[in-house]
């Protein structure tokens, strides 16, 4: 397929769907975005209005089609036809054919697998349909709950480096733990 990251594939799990990030979606971004909770250990964020939520759309998504990757995942529930959050890759090193992965959900929809379930999905699309060769992931040592949504994949600690996360509300001081997985790994074992 030519160019697929501009034809990513839809992905539905039980009442959530996987579909590409819509302009019309940053009314509910901002929902989720104006969190402090949900953005804590996030280089982004809170919103404090809705525009926060409309220019992320514009410069954060939006130009990553023009750089090769896909523009990125919604995550919605289908039932309130609401999005709750996103998953999508970033940071691509052509040299190397690697991208990260980033991921935030709407406090609401916190501990119910959703994002350990996206995930496995979002690693299969990075192997298998978009071809990548190295997979990063990367959380803050405090994020708990995104430490535990990465002990569930095929990741591989790799090390870690001192971080400043620098808020409004301060700066907190922490240690950014950076995970790998290449794509032999990922083949080896299924
Ligand atoms: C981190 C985040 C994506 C987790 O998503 P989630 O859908 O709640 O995760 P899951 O429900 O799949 O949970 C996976 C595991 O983590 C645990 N967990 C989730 N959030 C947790 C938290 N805040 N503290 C402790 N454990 C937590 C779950 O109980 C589950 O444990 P289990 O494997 O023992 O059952 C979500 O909390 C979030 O969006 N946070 C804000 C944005 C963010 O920090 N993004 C990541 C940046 S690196």
């Amino acid at each position: 397929m030519k160019r697929p990251y501009r034809h990513m594939p839809e992905y539905v799990f039980g009442n959530y769907k996987l579909r590409t990030i819509l302009k019309s979606d940053a009314t509910d971004m901002f929902d989720y975005g104006r969190d402090p909770e949900v953005t804590k250990y996030l280089n982004w964020g809170p919103f404090t209005s809705l525009n926060d939520a409309k220019l992320s759309y514009k410069e954060i998504f939006k130009p990553r089609l023009r750089n090769g990757l896909p523009l990125g995942y919604a995550i919605v529930d289908t039932v309130k036809n609401k999005m709750i959050g996103t998953i999508d890759f970033h940071s691509k090193i052509k040299s190397e054919n690697s991208v990260e992965i980033g991921y935030c959900l709407h406090k609401d929809y916190w501990n119910q697998g959703i994002m350990s379930k996206s995930i496995q999905y979002v690693i299969q699309i990075g192997f298998e349909h978009l071809n990548y060769d190295i997979i990063r992931i990367k959380h803050l040592s405090g994020n708990v709950g995104s430490q535990k949504v990465i002990a569930k994949t095929k990741f591989k600690y790799k090390s870690s480096e001192p971080y400043l996360l620098e808020k409004v509300y301060g700066v907190l001081k922490d240690d950014m733990l950076i995970y790998e997985l290449k794509r032999e790994d990922y083949y080896g074992n299924q």
